[in-house]
């Protein structure tokens, strides 16, 4: 299965995507962690990335897009994988449907929207206190979420994919919540 997992920060998307990601036996893509793995590394990228992160702004589209298309090129990602924190904007979401179209011939099978509020949002961040997670930082990723991300989740709407998943609660009532969505699609796939 392709799932796009689309939330503002702190929703829970890398939560619940590492644990879909073992229950499904596919791979979990996040491009955050592709970066913060290539800052450490302190590679070109990482570089790059680090003008932006730190500051909670979104790094450029074709950068990011250079970097999903060589990960989903890996023979791991044939049977499907988890996009966690990619698309977040159309130029992303249209180059995912070129992509996936050319390499894999494969469409996406769901998006799935976790929505959790502000106020949660924000003492999550605060509580975890990654680097990016001081308030300034934190305003400016929940402003590019409203402003760049929210067309993609209408982008998806319009084709039938997306499907909003209340993202509070414990990780295993959320979890559970997404099984809801995911279940029934596995059986029809194995009748
Ligand atoms: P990214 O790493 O994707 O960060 P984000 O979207 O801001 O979201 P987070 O990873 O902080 O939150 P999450 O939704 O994964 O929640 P999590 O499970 O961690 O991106 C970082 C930066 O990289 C961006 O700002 C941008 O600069 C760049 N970037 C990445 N992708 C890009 C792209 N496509 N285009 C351009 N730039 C890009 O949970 C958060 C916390 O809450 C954790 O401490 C967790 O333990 C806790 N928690 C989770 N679930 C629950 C729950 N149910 N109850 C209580 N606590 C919970
Ligand atoms: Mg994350």
């Amino acid at each position: 299965m392709r799932i796009v997992f689309i939330g503002p920060p702190g929703a829970g998307k890398g939560t619940q995507a590492v644990r879909l990601a073992e229950y499904l036996e596919v791979p979990h893509l996040s491009t955050g962690e592709i970066l913060r793995e290539a800052q450490a590394q302190r590679t070109a990228l990482g570089d790059i990335a680090s003008q932006y992160i730190n500051d909670g702004r979104l790094v450029p589209d074709e950068i990011i897009v250079r970097v999903v298309a060589q990960r989903i090129e890996q023979p791991d990602c044939d049977q499907g994988c988890l996009f966690d924190g990619f698309p977040r904007t159309l130029p992303q979401a249209e180059s995912l449907d070129a992509l996936l179209a050319a390499q894999q011939q494969q469409p996406l099978d769901l998006v799935l929207n976790l929505t959790v509020d502000e106020e949660e949002l924000i003492r999550r961040l605060v509580q975890r206190g990654r680097v990016d997670d001081h308030l300034a930082a934190i305003q400016e990723r929940l402003a590019e979420f409203r402003s760049l991300t929210q067309p993609v989740l209408e982008y998806y709407q319009s084709r039938g994919l997306l499907h909003n998943i209340e993202g509070s609660g414990t990780p295993d009532a959320v979890a559970g919540r997404i099984r809801t969505i995911v279940d029934p699609i596995l059986q029809s796939r194995s009748s």
